[in-house]
Order: structure tokens, then sequence, then C-alpha cells
């Protein structure tokens, strides 16, 4: 059992929640959510993503909404890079930690990125070494860890096979996905349990997609492996767009809402992330997914 009761939540519902909305937010609509997750105490908000344009148009502006935010500091803004070309544009803007990625399922990474596994990992070599010698820090997404929308089931050892692979290049934090959001506690408990017995638990994070309603007892069932990293985003917005079918990320107003309630310590204000969730929605003309903003504002 890890004896730390604190949890840090990686917010990246400006990055995978605003890239699989249909409406598409202007830049200083997106600084403006970013600014606001500043201030209700996250440690860590994804703001964007320097992949291609016309594969993901929704974060087409990701140079000039970086530019735009105000860093606070002891806050990182790690932001997607899938390629050197991706880094450097990440670099100019001028972020300092970056996150990279790829998939325990051939075809997922075939239809995501246009690459096998290994070919995907040969591409980010590059870009960890230029990482590693400009020390910027490095996030490593492993997608697809407890099912793939092509290939069905994904073994365990495949995941484990991967998150190896990534700690070993030099990444700092691995982020198991479950990308279209199939998983139960007991299998991903299962996973992250084979997982952390090749990489460090205090370097593993779990990221869920709530698509069956699944997210909070995965995340459960994981804390209670161990894991203290959780990825959420504010709403419970976005998905993926190469991952058809996948709803929302797991709230992080729910996720924070529960922790708090397991008098566990996120150092988040949750009334100014429910606050921020109710205002996104409202840009994104929708119902928040989240159901502690959904109850606060119910009760007015
Ligand atoms: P490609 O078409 O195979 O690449 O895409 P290419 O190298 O042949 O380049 C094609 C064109 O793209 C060229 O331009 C390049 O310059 C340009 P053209 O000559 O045709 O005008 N290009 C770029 N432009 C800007 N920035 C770049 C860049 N790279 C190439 N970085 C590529 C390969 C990887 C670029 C593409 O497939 C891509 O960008 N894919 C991104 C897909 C994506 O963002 N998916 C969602 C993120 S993953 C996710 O959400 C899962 C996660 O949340 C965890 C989970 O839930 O499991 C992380
Ligand atoms: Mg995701």
């Amino acid at each position: 059992m890890n004896p730390s009761n604190h949890v840090r939540i990686v917010e990246v519902g400006a990055r995978d929640g605003l890239q699989n909305e249909k409406t598409l937010l202007p830049a200083e609509v997106k600084i403006a959510l970013i600014d606001r997750l500043s201030a209700t105490g996250l440690q860590t908000i994804e703001a964007t993503s320097f992949v291609s344009p016309k594969w993901v148009p929704q974060l087409a502006d990701a140079a000039e909404v970086f530019r735009g935010i105000r860093k606070v500091p002891g806050v990182s803004y790690p932001v997607l890079v899938p390629n050197l070309q991706g880094y450097e544009r990440a670099r100019e803007a001028g972020a300092t930690d970056i996150a990279v990625f790829t998939a325990a399922s051939e075809a997922f990474n075939r239809r995501n990125i246009n690459a096998s596994i290994d070919e995907s990992i040969e591409r980010f070599v590059p870009v960890m070494e230029q990482a590693q010698a400009d020390e910027v820090t490095v996030r490593g997404y492993v997608s697809t860890v407890l099912g793939c929308p092509y290939q069905g089931e994904v073994p365990v050892a495949d995941v484990v096979r991967v998150a190896r692979r990534m700690y070993e290049l030099g990444c700092d934090e691995i982020s198991l996905g479950d990308t279209i959001g199939v998983g139960t506690p007991a299998r991903a408990r299962a996973m992250l349990h084979a997982v952390a017995q090749e990489v460090p638990i205090d370097a593993l994070a779990v990221h869920f997609h709530d698509t069956y309603g699944q997210a909070l007892a995965n995340i459960l069932a994981c804390l209670e492996e161990g894991v203290r990293v959780v990825d959420s985003a504010v709403s419970g917005t976005g998905g993926c767009p190469y991952a058809k079918g996948a709803t929302g990320n797991v709230a992080s107003e729910d996720v924070v809402y529960m922790l708090h309630g397991m008098g566990m310590e996120t150092g988040v204000d949750l009334d100014l992330l429910v606050a921020t969730g109710a205002w996104l929605a409202a840009q994104l003309h929708k119902e928040t997914a989240s159901r502690v903003t959904r109850a606060r504002t119910a009760v007015g």
C-alpha cells in the first residue's frame, strides 16, 4: 500500500478534451480556460498538442495558445508532440515539458499516427534525445491498455513491454491510457500491477475515459494498487478522434470530489474547478459530463 495521501491530478481537458470536441473554440477561450485551471491549484495542466493540424484541426492554434497562457510558477504545462517537427514547434513556443505517445495495440497506432509501435518509438527516440539535452521533462502515454477499437483485446504483456521500453528510453512518467473506456476495476488493477513489476509505481499515472461509467471505479482500484497520479479532464470533455465511440475523459470535478471524500488531498479548490467546468460547458454549448458540476448547478 502506498502511504502517500497526495494525488497529483494531470488536467488534460485543454488537450485531450478539446481535441475531440466538434465546437472549435477560439484561441482566447482556450487561453482563458487554462488560466482558470491555473487558479484552481492544479499542478499539471496539459495545455495543447503540436501534432499535425491536418490530423487534429481543433488544436491548430497550439503555438498561439501556449504563448498566451499565464505560466503560474510551480505549475507545469506539458504539451503533446508526435515527432521532432512537433518538438521544435513546441520549443519555439516556449514549452519545457512534453508528452510523447504510442499504443500497446498495432492497429490503433496505425490509425492514430500512421506508424507501427516500433516505428512510433523510433520516431520519438530523437525527440527524447533532444529533450534530454534541453532538460525538457517527458511524459510518455501508452494508449489502448485495456482494449483497442480495431483489434479488440490487448494482451497485458504488450502493455508492459511498451511501458517498459518508454521508461528505459527516459520518460519521467508513463501514463497508462484506457483510450476507449472499456476497462473494469479488476482488469485495470491487474494491468497496473503487471506494469508496476517493471516500472516503478511512482513513475506511473492512469488515464481513463468514461465510456461505460467505469472510470471512477477503475481509478479507485488503481489507487488501492498504489498509483498517485491521475489524468482527468474538467467537465469530462473529449475522447480520441482516432478511437470511434470513445467518450470523454473522466471529469476532474468527479475525481477531486471522490479523492477529497476519501480524505486524500489534491491541492485543488473543488469550487473553482466546478465553476470552470460549468463555464467550459457553456463555451462548448453542451451539458457538462461532470456529475458534481451538474448536481451543484442544479441546486444553484
Ligand atoms: P503523417 O501524415 O504520417 O506524417 O502524420 P508525415 O511525416 O508524412 O507528414 C505529413 C504532413 O504533416 C507534412 O506536411 C508534415 O510537415 C506535417 P505537408 O508536407 O503534407 O504539408 N507534419 C506536421 N505538422 C505540424 N506539426 C507536426 C507535424 N508532423 C508532420 N508535428 C503524424 C504523422 C504523427 C504527424 C500525424 O499522424 C499526427 O499528427 N497524428 C496525431 C494524432 C493525434 O493527435 N491523436 C490524438 C492524440 S493521442 C490520444 O489522444 C491518446 C491519449 O489521450 C491517451 C489515451 O487516451 O490513451 C494521449
Ligand atoms: Mg486520452
